[in-house]
């Protein structure tokens, strides 16, 4: 596999049927995956940049949002996004690890969707290496001193003017998620026929499939 370049481009579209190489063929099409999600992290106009994460919550109902992608490790198939420790979806992913992740680029007219494990990394190597890479910008969020979903009848209660000068406030706050995924399933939209297909993994072994879209 190779993932020499992070953007897409229009010479990544070659064909017969002015379809993309990855049409008809499955190894071309999980390199495609790989290569999306490099862009998702970063490319920031890329809507891989922006997935959706699914929980479940301890009732058992589903929970989703928006994260944001911040880094992808092809030979481990781990994915990461930085959150807050006191928000909702640690405590979902503490009672249970088991995650999806959803992907849909309107542009290359590719859907993706992952189903991993989740793990939480707040006081060890892993946070400590986020958070290092964080901007400043980012570093304002893990500044609010009540915990994030809690109702308040002011909406400028959230900060406290004095957070905003200390840089390293709101590490404590601060947590990486790594999600390490075992099956990824891709939808590509054609007029000519689309094109559905599902990887999984079991104890290091590769399984490809096409599937009936
Ligand atoms: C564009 C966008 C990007 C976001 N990125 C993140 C993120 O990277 N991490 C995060 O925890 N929340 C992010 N959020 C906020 C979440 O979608 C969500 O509202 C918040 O984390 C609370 O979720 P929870 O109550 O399920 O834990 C983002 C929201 C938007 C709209």
């Amino acid at each position: 596999m190779s993932f020499q370049r992070n953007r897409l481009s229009a010479a990544d579209i070659k064909t017969k049927r002015d379809e993309p190489a990855f049409y008809d063929c499955l190894d071309s099409t999980l390199d495609y995956c790989w290569r999306l999600f490099q862009a998702g992290v970063t490319d920031r106009q890329c809507a891989f940049h922006m997935p959706t994460l699914a929980t479940v919550r301890p009732d058992g109902t589903p929970s989703i949002r928006t994260v944001v992608l911040r880094s992808v490790d092809p030979d481990r198939r781990q994915l990461r996004f930085h959150t807050d420790i006191r928000s909702s979806k640690v405590g979902e992913i503490t009672e249970q690890p088991r995650v999806a992740v959803h992907f849909y680029d309107a542009k290359s007219k590719v859907q993706l969707r992952i189903d991993g494990t989740a793990s939480l990394h707040h006081d060890d190597a892993a946070a400590a290496k986020a958070w290092r890479g964080t901007r400043p910008l980012s570093r304002q969020c893990y500044r609010v001193e009540q915990n994030p979903g809690t109702a308040i009848a002011d909406p400028t209660e959230a900060f406290a003017p004095s957070d905003w000068q200390d840089d390293e406030a709101g590490r404590s706050n601060f947590a990486a998620v790594t999600i390490s995924f075992d099956a990824l399933e891709w939808l590509y939209l054609s007029a000519h026929g689309h094109r559905r297909a599902q990887f999984t993994w079991h104890d290091g072994d590769m399984r490809a499939t096409w599937l009936v879209p």
